[in-house]
């Protein structure tokens, strides 16, 4: 597949980082960021445009903690029925623009007990359940045909992290994501079998964008927001609205982890 042409604005600045900003974590790019400039994706030839409420659908670029990030101010989600090729696209012109680390964060139903809903998890490792992988039918593209992935997510990277964590008092998760292709969310019965199969949480989005991010052999790392327990674990019924609130009451400290890891990296 061609890439698509990018402002020149954008390939001259020249990112070295890039983050995916999740459900209700956009805010993040106006809050956070010195920003130099924006592209709405609608701007970019052959781009996908998000459908989800509460996803503005741009990259946004600048400098934080004195580094040059991208980030993708609202992201693609198969079960909006894209193409996993459309949905990873941006992946592929972030590794074109330069960038070498990803942060990748969202939105995700806690499986493991022990967790709550406000909690932060960063990921040690994912299960991909989407039944599909982002590769198929990319024999011709650069990097790794057939990629290691034995460490997704950067263990070193990882390491500073959970310093850094410690250092602050911040009650870091770190377990394992495992993607459904949603929109429905799970039967507890599926959240049983997900707990056996050793996830510790469920989302719907992260495992494509990581995998195609690893062929390039980029770093990654991946943050989830812990919005609500799984089916089955909760009390209560689970719906987005649920989601929306509890991303939106822990913004400041997702943004406070998020800068730090941005820093360390
Ligand atoms: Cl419980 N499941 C899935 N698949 N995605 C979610 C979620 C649950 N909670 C937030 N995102």
């Amino acid at each position: 597949m061609k890439l698509p042409q990018l402002p020149n604005e954008l390939t001259d600045f020249q990112p070295e980082l890039g983050l995916i900003l999740g459900s209700g974590l956009g805010f993040f790019a106006d809050d956070r960021i010195e920003v130099v400039g924006r592209l709405p994706y609608g701007e970019i030839e052959g781009f996908p445009v998000s459908t989800v409420p509460g996803h503005a659908g741009q990259f946004v670029y600048g400098t934080l903690e004195g580094k040059r990030v991208i980030c993708m101010q609202g992201r693609f989600h198969f079960y909006e029925g894209y193409q996993m090729s459309e949905l990873t696209l941006p992946i592929r012109l972030m590794h074109h623009m330069g960038v070498h680390t990803l942060f990748v964060t969202n939105a995700a139903g806690g499986i493991n007990r022990d967790y709550v809903p406000g909690d932060f998890m960063m990921l040690s490792d994912h299960i991909n359940f989407l039944g599909t992988n982002p590769l198929i039918g990319w024999e011709g593209d650069e990097g790794v045909r057939f990629p290691d992935m034995s460490e997704v997510y950067n263990g070193a990277l990882r390491s500073k992290i959970r310093a850094w964590a410690q250092a602050h008092d911040v009650d870091l998760k770190e377990g394992v994501y495992l993607a459904t292709t949603g929109p429905s969310f799970e039967t507890p019965a599926e959240i049983r079998a997900f707990a056996a199969l050793g996830a510790d949480a469920v989302g719907m989005s992260t495992v494509p964008e990581a995998i195609v991010a690893r062929k390039f052999g980029m770093r990654v790392l991946g943050i989830s927001c812990i919005t609500n327990a799984a089916a089955g674990i909760s009390k209560t019924e689970l719906s987005h609205e649920e989601v929306s609130e509890t991303a939106d009451r822990v913004r400041p400290q997702f943004a406070d982890l998020l800068a730090a890891g941005v820093k360390l990296a």
